[in-house]
């Protein structure tokens, strides 16, 4: 058993790479120390017919409760972001760049309070989305944030130089588009929202246009 630090998820991953055996080893993931404060593992959901593929962050406070990606203030947003650019959410594999919720509590406070994930964090996780990735063959990917755009992309990637542009993973035959993430369009100043909301619906419509255009069918 590789020890919690210096070890990744790919320890735990099986030999069948379906779907439904990805999510039950990931269930069990020690791959690095955020399964210790979270409730579960939330892994992506979708169909693995799915052509677009989407990239949060890491799972919130409601999804760590509820085991599913983007049920919680970031996903209410996320699906009308995803109406407004006419993409069935049902339709999409949603998941995230890391399955364990990180948090820290304000002294006193139950209230658990989202932590960025860490590189090491964000690199041990990976082997997770790249099973995925590999179990679905999208079409489309679409990073939502830094984090997701980093995981994929490198960490030299500046998604305020690049959101919205079509581009393609190193060695990666899908297509990739990188958009402002639901949380930070939420989190970010009044003035803003409006904007980055339109950002976000903007390039989720660039994204599907690909799928159109493409046409591809399995
Ligand atoms: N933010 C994310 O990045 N992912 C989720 O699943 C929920 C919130
Ligand atoms: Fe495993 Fe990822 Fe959870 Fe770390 S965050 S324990 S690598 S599933």
């Amino acid at each position: 058993m590789a020890a919690a630090s210096g070890g990744s998820a790919q320890d735990y991953l099986p030999d069948s790479r379906d779907l439904v055996s990805l999510a039950d080893a990931a269930a069990g993931c020690r791959g690095c120390d955020l399964y210790r404060d979270a409730e579960q593992t939330v892994f992506g959901a979708g169909p693995a017919s799915a052509r677009m593929l989407l990239v949060g962050e890491q799972p919130g406070d409601r999804e760590d409760r509820a085991g599913e990606p983007f049920v919680g203030p970031a996903g209410r947003l996320l699906d009308k972001a995803l109406s407004a650019a006419a993409i069935d959410r049902g339709q999409v594999y949603l998941t995230n760049a890391v399955k364990h919720f990180k948090f820290t509590r304000a002294s006193g406070s139950k209230r658990r309070i989202h932590k960025t994930p860490s590189r090491t964090e964000v690199v041990a996780c990976r082997p997770w989305l790249f099973a995925e990735l590999q179990a679905i063959e999208p079409e489309v990917v679409v990073l939502l944030g830094a984090t997701a755009a980093k995981a994929l992309l490198g960490t030299d990637f500046r998604l305020t130089e690049h959101r919205g542009e079509v581009l393609r993973a190193p060695e990666a035959d899908y297509a990739v588009v990188t958009t402002p993430h639901p949380s930070s369009v939420l989190r970010g100043p009044a003035e803003r929202r409006a904007a980055g909301f339109g950002d976000l619906v903007h390039d989720l419509g660039t994204a599907a246009g690909l799928l159109v255009s493409t046409g591809r069918r399995r």
